[in-house]
């Protein structure tokens, strides 16, 4: 793989900037912020006004933890338009969530947000190690999805060539990729691996492709999958993170020079990590729960916000930016078997272990007797020649689960392609407990 590290002179000066520049610019906006949401969102007056704060009291940066919490139901109580902090007219550009479980949370950009947003995609973009002029396919769905159009703004911005594909068609993704000689994707992890099958159920080589780097989100995957990926196309795969109630893909993105977790952009994102059971600070290099206040938004300005994203927060390492550690998982996604916790993204990594087996899996949930059982779906190799190979990798990745996460799962060997395909984000954990 080429080295892609980015000139010093391409990047943004608060990229490179002293801890006490990039402080004193963040406690400036964030005094705007809290002051910006406080007057004109009602919420948010209310809900400091009943913990006794006002945007005043905020004179250093810790002082944000004595202003209380946003959580996705508030959103959703205010549905569709009343977070918002100007006037509807004002409003560029509206995204939502999917909303699968009941109202979908509403998310609103003015033109300067756009802007904003289209900078620190194009600053993920050049610390992935794409560069002005590249080829830029966006295989993120298009749509209400920040995915899409958050990438397709910061790919324009930093003056590429954007492929708009969307999601789906997924042997049209390799053709596109090949024709157009795409050197940069973004995708899901899951998806970059149905575009990984479909090259070679076509017979073509992915270590061929054009492809130098893949920027990765929307979901977590493991350091495990960083490798698979890497090798199958011999490209860099770096991870880029985002969540449409902060912005949308890169809060935070990682440096191509060191693949070390995302590097949050801490000049409009300001991070906290919280125990997520007591909503206490815990130090940085403790994990916990992430916590975002919006420091620059103007349509939807969004104050302490609790993410569920289980991580936690490291100093600065290819830029004066503190980073986050790759998200192992969200509180909502933890598995609680007979006691013991249990994240997909371990799963992921163990099963990335065994050669035989392909990187496709779904965990089903059941009860039988009282008592959870947990089902893992796997698939062979594409090249597994017996069928006798693949009892034997499911036992082998039986026994690593044990061993590693400590649980008893029952790995069950679908047919090849019998694993439902991502086109976006995976769904990784089917719940078939009586409720
Ligand atoms: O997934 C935004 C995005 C699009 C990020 C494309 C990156 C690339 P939401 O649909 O609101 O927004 O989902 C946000 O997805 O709270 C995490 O749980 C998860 N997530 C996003 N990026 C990552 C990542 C977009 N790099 C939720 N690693 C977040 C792990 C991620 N989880």
């Amino acid at each position: 793989m080429q080295d892609l590290t980015p000139a010093k002179d391409t990047l943004d000066p608060i990229e490179m900037a002293s801890r006490d520049e990039i402080e004193a610019l963040q406690l400036e906006r964030m005094k705007w912020s809290l002051a910006h949401a406080y007057d004109n969102v009602p919420h948010y007056k209310q809900c400091f006004d009943a913990a006794g704060v006002h945007p005043g009291d905020l004179k250093q940066l810790s002082d944000l933890a004595s202003f209380p919490f946003t959580v996705k139901s508030d959103l959703r109580d205010n549905y569709p338009f009343g977070m918002f902090a100007v006037p509807r007219e004002q409003i560029q550009r509206i995204h939502a969530s999917s909303g699968t479980t009941g109202k979908p949370t509403v998310v609103g950009y003015t033109k300067k947000d756009i802007d904003n947003w289209a900078e620190v995609v194009a600053r993920s973009l050049r610390a992935a190690g794409t560069r002005s002029g590249d080829v830029v396919h966006v295989a993120y769905g298009y749509g209400l999805f920040t995915g899409g159009l958050g990438a397709h703004y910061g790919a324009e911005r930093l003056a590429c060539t954007v492929v708009p594909v969307s999601g789906g068609m997924t042997d049209r993704q390799v053709t596109l990729i090949e024709d157009f000689a795409a050197t940069t994707i973004m995708v899901t992890p899951s998806y970059a691996l149905s575009i990984l099958d479909s090259y070679n159920a076509q017979g073509l080589d992915p270590r061929q492709s054009s492809l130098q780097v893949g920027i990765f989100g929307a979901e977590p995957w493991t350091n495990a999958m960083r490798s698979e990926i890497e090798n199958a196309f011999d490209m860099h795969a770096v991870d880029i993170y985002g969540l449409s109630e902060v912005m949308g893909p890169g809060v935070a993105s990682e440096c191509v020079e060191t693949k070390d977790g995302p590097v949050i952009w801490e000049d409009h994102f300001y991070p906290e990590v919280i125990n997520p059971d007591t909503g206490e600070l815990v130090a940085d290099g403790e994990i916990g729960e992430l916590v975002f206040t919006s420091l620059t938004k103007e349509a939807f300005p969004i104050i302490r916000y609790r993410t569920r994203d289980l991580t936690r927060l490291l100093p600065g390492t290819a830029r004066s930016m503190r980073r986050m550690e790759k998200i192992t998982g969200r509180s909502d996604d933890m598995i609680i078997l007979r006691g013991v916790n249990v994240f997909p993204t371990q799963v992921e990594e163990q099963l990335m272990k065994v050669d035989a087996l392909a990187p496709h899996f779904q965990i089903e949930l059941r009860r039988d007797n009282r008592l959870d059982q947990m089902t893992i779906h796997v698939e062979p190799a594409n090249n597994l020649v017996s069928t006798d190979a693949g009892e034997s990798a499911a036992a082998d990745l039986t026994r690593r689960i044990k061993d590693v996460i400590g649980i008893s799962a029952n790995v069950q060997l679908a047919d090849i392609e019998g694993i439902p395909r991502s086109q976006g984000k995976a769904v990784r954990i089917i719940d078939n407990r009586p409720a």
